[in-house]
Protein backbone atom coordinates (compact mmCIF):
# COMPACT_ATOMS: atom_id res chain seq x y z
CA UNK A 1 0.00 0.00 0.00
CA UNK A 2 1.07 3.50 -0.73
CA UNK A 3 0.92 5.87 2.16
CA UNK A 4 2.08 9.37 1.98
CA UNK A 5 1.41 12.69 4.47
CA UNK A 6 -0.47 13.89 1.38
CA UNK A 7 -3.25 11.19 1.61
CA UNK A 8 -3.44 11.73 5.14
CA UNK A 9 -3.98 15.50 5.09
CA UNK A 10 -7.01 14.75 1.97
CA UNK A 11 -8.12 11.84 3.57
CA UNK A 12 -8.03 9.96 -0.16
CA UNK A 13 -7.17 6.20 -0.86
CA UNK A 14 -4.93 7.01 -3.31
CA UNK A 15 -1.73 9.71 -3.41
CA UNK A 16 -3.56 11.24 -6.72
CA UNK A 17 -5.33 14.70 -7.50
CA UNK A 18 -7.07 15.34 -10.50
CA UNK A 19 -5.94 18.31 -12.01
CA UNK A 20 -8.70 21.56 -11.54
CA UNK A 21 -9.44 22.23 -15.40
CA UNK A 22 -11.39 24.97 -17.06
CA UNK A 23 -14.61 23.97 -18.74
CA UNK A 24 -12.78 20.07 -18.60
CA UNK A 25 -12.83 19.89 -14.91
CA UNK A 26 -17.02 19.59 -14.17
CA UNK A 27 -18.70 18.37 -11.11
CA UNK A 28 -19.14 14.83 -12.87
CA UNK A 29 -15.53 14.45 -13.56
CA UNK A 30 -14.76 15.51 -9.64
CA UNK A 31 -16.93 13.00 -7.98
CA UNK A 32 -15.88 10.48 -9.70
CA UNK A 33 -12.51 10.94 -9.17
CA UNK A 34 -13.34 11.29 -5.26
CA UNK A 35 -15.74 8.74 -5.58
CA UNK A 36 -12.75 6.39 -7.31
CA UNK A 37 -10.37 7.23 -4.70
CA UNK A 38 -8.87 9.90 -5.37
CA UNK A 39 -9.53 13.92 -4.61
CA UNK A 40 -11.66 15.19 -6.98
CA UNK A 41 -11.38 19.17 -7.86
CA UNK A 42 -13.99 21.29 -10.19
CA UNK A 43 -12.25 23.90 -12.34
CA UNK A 44 -13.74 27.02 -11.79
CA UNK A 45 -11.76 28.90 -15.06
CA UNK A 46 -13.69 32.11 -15.69
CA UNK A 47 -17.29 30.77 -14.48
CA UNK A 48 -18.92 33.46 -12.31
CA UNK A 49 -19.88 32.21 -8.37
CA UNK A 50 -22.88 31.04 -9.06
CA UNK A 51 -22.10 28.96 -11.92
CA UNK A 52 -19.54 27.53 -9.19
CA UNK A 53 -21.80 26.76 -6.32
CA UNK A 54 -24.30 24.48 -8.85
CA UNK A 55 -21.10 22.58 -9.78
CA UNK A 56 -20.23 22.12 -6.16
CA UNK A 57 -23.84 21.16 -4.85
CA UNK A 58 -24.14 18.72 -8.19
CA UNK A 59 -20.50 17.12 -7.15
CA UNK A 60 -21.75 17.15 -3.89
CA UNK A 61 -25.31 14.73 -4.90
CA UNK A 62 -22.64 12.81 -6.58
CA UNK A 63 -20.01 11.77 -3.89
CA UNK A 64 -19.85 12.25 0.11
CA UNK A 65 -15.92 11.89 -0.39
CA UNK A 66 -13.98 15.52 -0.14
CA UNK A 67 -13.86 17.83 -3.12
CA UNK A 68 -12.10 20.35 -4.42
CA UNK A 69 -12.43 23.55 -6.20
CA UNK A 70 -9.55 25.17 -8.28
CA UNK A 71 -9.90 28.93 -8.42
CA UNK A 72 -8.32 30.31 -11.26
CA UNK A 73 -6.26 33.83 -10.33
CA UNK A 74 -6.65 35.54 -13.82
CA UNK A 75 -10.83 35.38 -13.79
CA UNK A 76 -12.68 38.44 -13.11
CA UNK A 77 -14.56 36.57 -10.84
CA UNK A 78 -12.03 35.03 -8.27
CA UNK A 79 -13.34 37.05 -5.56
CA UNK A 80 -17.06 35.40 -5.56
CA UNK A 81 -15.41 32.31 -6.14
CA UNK A 82 -13.82 31.84 -3.03
CA UNK A 83 -16.74 33.33 -1.31
CA UNK A 84 -18.54 30.12 -2.74
CA UNK A 85 -15.75 27.85 -1.76
CA UNK A 86 -16.10 29.36 1.92
CA UNK A 87 -19.94 28.83 1.98
CA UNK A 88 -20.32 25.80 0.67
CA UNK A 89 -17.57 24.29 2.64
CA UNK A 90 -15.62 22.81 0.27
CA UNK A 91 -12.88 20.77 1.81
CA UNK A 92 -9.81 21.92 -0.61
CA UNK A 93 -8.96 24.80 -2.97
CA UNK A 94 -6.49 24.68 -5.28
CA UNK A 95 -5.10 27.52 -6.81
CA UNK A 96 -3.82 28.92 -10.57
CA UNK A 97 -2.40 31.53 -12.31
CA UNK A 98 -2.14 33.40 -9.29
CA UNK A 99 -0.86 34.04 -5.73
CA UNK A 100 -3.56 33.42 -3.36
CA UNK A 101 -1.70 35.16 -0.21
CA UNK A 102 -4.12 37.53 0.78
CA UNK A 103 -6.94 34.54 0.91
CA UNK A 104 -5.41 32.04 2.94
CA UNK A 105 -6.38 33.59 6.86
CA UNK A 106 -10.14 33.72 5.24
CA UNK A 107 -9.95 30.32 3.78
CA UNK A 108 -8.25 28.93 7.27
CA UNK A 109 -10.67 30.53 9.35
CA UNK A 110 -13.37 28.41 7.34
CA UNK A 111 -11.47 25.20 7.42
CA UNK A 112 -10.35 24.78 3.86
CA UNK A 113 -6.96 23.43 2.94
CA UNK A 114 -5.04 25.58 0.69
CA UNK A 115 -3.05 24.15 -2.38
CA UNK A 116 -1.40 26.81 -4.78
CA UNK A 117 0.03 25.32 -7.93
CA UNK A 118 3.26 26.59 -8.26
CA UNK A 119 6.30 26.99 -10.41
CA UNK A 120 9.22 28.20 -9.19
CA UNK A 121 10.69 27.51 -5.63
CA UNK A 122 10.44 31.69 -4.75
CA UNK A 123 6.50 31.21 -4.87
CA UNK A 124 6.97 28.16 -2.71
CA UNK A 125 8.78 29.56 -0.46
CA UNK A 126 6.41 32.88 0.08
CA UNK A 127 3.33 30.57 -0.21
CA UNK A 128 4.82 28.07 2.49
CA UNK A 129 5.45 31.51 4.97
CA UNK A 130 1.67 32.77 3.85
CA UNK A 131 0.50 29.78 5.81
CA UNK A 132 -1.00 26.84 2.83
CA UNK A 133 -1.13 23.18 4.08
CA UNK A 134 0.83 21.86 0.88
CA UNK A 135 1.69 22.52 -2.94
CA UNK A 136 1.54 21.77 -6.15
CA UNK A 137 4.79 22.04 -8.15
CA UNK A 138 4.11 21.98 -11.73
CA UNK A 139 6.38 21.62 -14.44
CA UNK A 140 5.98 22.94 -18.20
CA UNK A 141 4.91 19.56 -19.60
CA UNK A 142 2.12 19.91 -17.74
CA UNK A 143 -1.38 21.02 -20.34
CA UNK A 144 -2.73 24.69 -20.18
CA UNK A 145 -0.64 27.36 -18.35
CA UNK A 146 2.60 26.44 -17.88
CA UNK A 147 5.92 27.83 -16.18
CA UNK A 148 9.61 27.33 -17.51
CA UNK A 149 10.88 24.45 -15.93
CA UNK A 150 10.15 21.15 -15.89
CA UNK A 151 9.00 18.77 -13.25
CA UNK A 152 12.11 16.80 -13.46
CA UNK A 153 14.21 19.76 -12.35
CA UNK A 154 11.67 21.70 -10.54
CA UNK A 155 10.44 19.20 -8.29
CA UNK A 156 13.86 18.44 -6.20
CA UNK A 157 14.18 21.38 -5.48
CA UNK A 158 10.62 22.61 -4.39
CA UNK A 159 10.75 19.68 -1.67
CA UNK A 160 14.10 20.90 -0.51
CA UNK A 161 13.06 23.88 -0.15
CA UNK A 162 9.54 23.71 2.08
CA UNK A 163 8.44 21.68 4.78
CA UNK A 164 5.32 21.67 3.80
CA UNK A 165 4.19 18.22 1.40
CA UNK A 166 4.64 18.54 -2.13
CA UNK A 167 2.65 17.59 -4.94
CA UNK A 168 3.95 17.13 -8.49
CA UNK A 169 2.16 17.76 -11.75
CA UNK A 170 3.02 17.92 -15.23
CA UNK A 171 4.08 15.02 -17.59
CA UNK A 172 2.73 12.82 -15.24
CA UNK A 173 0.19 9.80 -17.21
CA UNK A 174 0.92 6.36 -15.37
CA UNK A 175 2.21 4.51 -12.08
CA UNK A 176 6.34 4.55 -13.36
CA UNK A 177 6.07 8.87 -13.53
CA UNK A 178 4.08 8.50 -10.02
CA UNK A 179 6.98 6.05 -9.02
CA UNK A 180 9.47 8.41 -9.88
CA UNK A 181 8.19 11.41 -8.21
CA UNK A 182 7.34 9.65 -4.81
CA UNK A 183 11.26 8.98 -4.93
CA UNK A 184 12.25 12.43 -5.58
CA UNK A 185 10.53 13.20 -2.44
CA UNK A 186 6.73 14.37 -3.93
CA UNK A 187 3.78 12.90 -1.64
CA UNK A 188 1.23 12.47 -4.60
CA UNK A 189 0.64 13.67 -8.04
CA UNK A 190 -1.49 15.88 -10.14
CA UNK A 191 -2.75 14.92 -13.27
CA UNK A 192 -4.62 16.94 -15.74
CA UNK A 193 -4.31 15.23 -19.65
CA UNK A 194 -4.69 11.29 -18.57
CA UNK A 195 -8.36 12.33 -17.10
CA UNK A 196 -9.74 14.56 -19.96
CA UNK A 197 -10.11 11.05 -21.59
CA UNK A 198 -12.08 9.64 -18.30
CA UNK A 199 -15.18 8.30 -19.50
CA UNK A 200 -17.01 11.00 -17.12
CA UNK A 201 -15.35 13.94 -18.25
CA UNK A 202 -17.41 15.87 -20.89
CA UNK A 203 -15.36 17.06 -22.72
CA UNK A 204 -16.10 16.26 -26.73
CA UNK A 205 -15.27 13.12 -27.86
CA UNK A 206 -13.30 14.93 -30.71
CA UNK A 207 -10.89 16.36 -27.61
CA UNK A 208 -10.70 13.26 -26.71
CA UNK A 209 -10.01 11.62 -29.80
CA UNK A 210 -7.23 14.45 -30.82
CA UNK A 211 -5.41 13.44 -27.13
CA UNK A 212 -5.33 9.26 -28.21
CA UNK A 213 -4.40 10.02 -31.50
CA UNK A 214 -1.29 12.85 -30.45
CA UNK A 215 2.17 11.86 -30.94
CA UNK A 216 5.10 12.51 -28.63
CA UNK A 217 5.95 15.90 -30.23
CA UNK A 218 2.28 16.79 -30.49
CA UNK A 219 1.82 19.70 -28.28
CA UNK A 220 3.66 22.94 -28.90
CA UNK A 221 3.81 26.19 -26.66
CA UNK A 222 1.71 29.30 -27.43
CA UNK A 223 1.58 32.68 -25.56
CA UNK A 224 3.81 35.66 -25.17
CA UNK A 225 5.34 38.21 -21.94
CA UNK A 226 6.44 34.68 -19.89
CA UNK A 227 2.69 32.98 -20.57
CA UNK A 228 2.68 30.24 -21.94
CA UNK A 229 -0.01 27.62 -22.78
CA UNK A 230 0.51 24.15 -24.13
CA UNK A 231 -1.95 22.92 -26.65
CA UNK A 232 -1.96 19.91 -28.99
CA UNK A 233 -1.00 21.40 -32.57
CA UNK A 234 -3.71 22.25 -34.96
CA UNK A 235 -5.10 24.98 -37.34
CA UNK A 236 -5.70 27.45 -34.26
CA UNK A 237 -1.37 26.89 -33.30
CA UNK A 238 -0.52 27.36 -36.92
CA UNK A 239 -2.56 30.50 -37.27
CA UNK A 240 -1.48 31.58 -34.07
CA UNK A 241 2.70 31.24 -34.76
CA UNK A 242 1.89 32.78 -38.50
CA UNK A 243 0.56 35.67 -36.46
CA UNK A 244 3.36 35.64 -34.21
CA UNK A 245 5.99 35.92 -36.97
CA UNK A 246 4.17 38.30 -38.73
CA UNK A 247 4.57 39.89 -35.14
CA UNK A 248 1.15 40.45 -34.28
CA UNK A 249 0.73 42.48 -30.90
CA UNK A 250 -0.19 40.84 -27.87
CA UNK A 251 -3.75 42.05 -28.04
CA UNK A 252 -4.39 40.52 -31.18
CA UNK A 253 -3.01 36.84 -30.56
CA UNK A 254 -5.11 36.76 -26.73
CA UNK A 255 -8.37 38.13 -29.23
CA UNK A 256 -7.32 35.24 -31.73
CA UNK A 257 -7.25 33.17 -28.10
CA UNK A 258 -10.95 33.89 -26.76
CA UNK A 259 -13.60 31.48 -26.10
CA UNK A 260 -11.04 28.95 -27.66
CA UNK A 261 -11.05 26.28 -25.12
CA UNK A 262 -14.56 26.47 -24.86
CA UNK A 263 -14.96 25.34 -28.37
CA UNK A 264 -12.67 22.45 -28.21
CA UNK A 265 -14.17 21.19 -25.06
CA UNK A 266 -18.02 22.02 -25.79
CA UNK A 267 -18.41 22.02 -29.28
CA UNK A 268 -15.55 19.97 -30.47
CA UNK A 269 -13.91 22.00 -32.46
CA UNK A 270 -10.52 20.34 -33.40
CA UNK A 271 -9.12 22.38 -35.87
CA UNK A 272 -9.61 26.04 -34.66
CA UNK A 273 -10.50 25.13 -30.68
CA UNK A 274 -7.76 25.19 -28.47
CA UNK A 275 -6.52 21.36 -27.22
CA UNK A 276 -4.96 21.85 -23.99
CA UNK A 277 -2.89 19.17 -23.13
CA UNK A 278 0.18 18.14 -21.99
CA UNK A 279 3.12 16.07 -23.34
CA UNK A 280 1.95 13.15 -22.56
CA UNK A 281 -0.90 13.20 -24.13
CA UNK A 282 0.79 10.16 -26.58
CA UNK A 283 0.27 7.98 -23.82
CA UNK A 284 -3.06 7.94 -23.16
CA UNK A 285 -4.20 4.93 -25.02
CA UNK A 286 -7.84 4.84 -24.48
CA UNK A 287 -10.93 6.19 -22.57
CA UNK A 288 -11.81 4.52 -19.45
CA UNK A 289 -13.55 5.38 -15.71
CA UNK A 290 -11.65 7.87 -13.76
CA UNK A 291 -12.03 4.89 -11.34
CA UNK A 292 -9.75 2.31 -13.61
CA UNK A 293 -7.44 5.13 -14.42
CA UNK A 294 -6.74 5.44 -10.75
CA UNK A 295 -6.17 1.69 -9.76
CA UNK A 296 -4.34 0.92 -13.19
CA UNK A 297 -1.56 4.14 -12.31
CA UNK A 298 -1.56 3.24 -8.34
CA UNK A 299 -0.96 -0.98 -9.07
CA UNK A 300 1.64 -0.05 -11.49
CA UNK A 301 3.53 2.44 -9.04
CA UNK A 302 3.32 -0.23 -6.44
CA UNK A 303 5.09 -2.97 -8.89
CA UNK A 304 8.21 -0.35 -9.92
CA UNK A 305 8.62 0.30 -6.26
CA UNK A 306 8.61 -3.18 -5.58
CA UNK A 307 11.14 -4.20 -8.52
CA UNK A 308 8.42 -5.66 -10.84
CA UNK A 309 9.95 -5.06 -14.56
CA UNK A 310 7.12 -2.97 -15.70
CA UNK A 311 9.06 -2.03 -18.40
CA UNK A 312 9.26 -5.13 -20.51
CA UNK A 313 5.51 -4.96 -20.83
CA UNK A 314 4.34 -5.59 -24.31
CA UNK A 315 8.46 -6.55 -25.53
C1 LIG B 1 -7.64 21.70 -20.49
C2 LIG B 1 -6.83 22.11 -19.29
C3 LIG B 1 -7.29 23.16 -18.51
C4 LIG B 1 -6.59 23.55 -17.36
N1 LIG B 1 -7.09 24.56 -16.58
C5 LIG B 1 -6.47 24.86 -15.40
C6 LIG B 1 -7.03 25.85 -14.52
O1 LIG B 1 -8.07 26.45 -14.80
N2 LIG B 1 -6.38 26.08 -13.35
C7 LIG B 1 -5.23 25.41 -12.99
O2 LIG B 1 -4.68 25.65 -11.92
N3 LIG B 1 -4.67 24.48 -13.82
C8 LIG B 1 -5.28 24.18 -14.99
N4 LIG B 1 -4.75 23.20 -15.81
C9 LIG B 1 -3.58 22.41 -15.33
C10 LIG B 1 -4.05 21.09 -14.67
O3 LIG B 1 -4.82 21.35 -13.55
C11 LIG B 1 -2.88 20.17 -14.27
O4 LIG B 1 -2.04 20.78 -13.33
C12 LIG B 1 -2.05 19.76 -15.48
O5 LIG B 1 -2.88 19.33 -16.53
C13 LIG B 1 -1.09 18.64 -15.08
O6 LIG B 1 -0.25 18.27 -16.14
P1 LIG B 1 -0.58 17.13 -17.22
O7 LIG B 1 -1.51 17.77 -18.18
O8 LIG B 1 0.74 16.81 -17.79
O9 LIG B 1 -1.21 15.99 -16.48
C14 LIG B 1 -5.39 22.85 -16.99
C15 LIG B 1 -4.94 21.81 -17.81
C16 LIG B 1 -5.65 21.43 -18.94
C17 LIG B 1 -5.12 20.28 -19.76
Amino acid sequence: MLNTKMMDLLHIKYPIIQGGMAWVATAELAAAVSEGGGLGIIGAGSAPGEVVRQQIRKAKSLTDKPIGVNAYFLSPFVEEVIQVIIEEKVSVITTGAGNPGKYVPKLKEAGIKIIPVISSVALARRMEKAGVDALIAEGMECGGHTGDLTTMALLPQVVDAVQVPVIAAGGIADGRQLAATLCMGAQGVQMGTRFICAEECIAHENYKNAILKAKDRGTVLTGHNGHYVRVLKNKLTQEYIRLSKEGATPEELEKLGMGRLRAAVIEGDDKMGSLMSGQVAAMVKKIQPAQEILEEVVKEALDVLKGVDVWARGK
